[in-house]
């Protein structure tokens, strides 16, 4: 089972198992990791799963569609690294991935 390393905001690790085709959303909440609200369930329509990918593996990703790149925007610090974990499905190339937790999810 791939993981995850979350870093939440207070800079606190969090390896996370995470199943295949779950987001990343889902794999942190189930854990319980602190800092990502996930107010609307995964519907990429409140931006409180904003996080930070790892640069490194930022572009194995697939790019942020129409929907979440407009999220992105009314984020507090959007960075080039932004992505709302909830469009993210885990595969087992992202084993070991980091993402850290944005500090304000507003
Ligand atoms: S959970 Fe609402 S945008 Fe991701």
């Amino acid at each position: 089972m791939p993981k995850v390393i979350f870093i939440d905001p207070e800079g606190i690790e969090h390896r996370v198992d995470a199943t295949v085709g779950q987001s990343l959303m889902r794999a942190a909440v189930d854990s319980q990791v602190p800092g990502i609200e996930a107010m609307c369930g995964g519907n990429c329509i409140c931006a409180t799963c904003h996080a930070y990918i790892e640069d490194e593996r930022l572009a194995t990703l697939a790019p942020p569609d129409a929907t979440e790149r407009d999220m992105l925007e009314c984020t507090s610090e959007p960075r080039a690294n932004s992505r709302l974990c909830c469009q993210v499905p885990m595969t087992e190339a992202l084993d070991g991935l980091i993402v850290r937790v944005a500090a304000s999810q507003h």
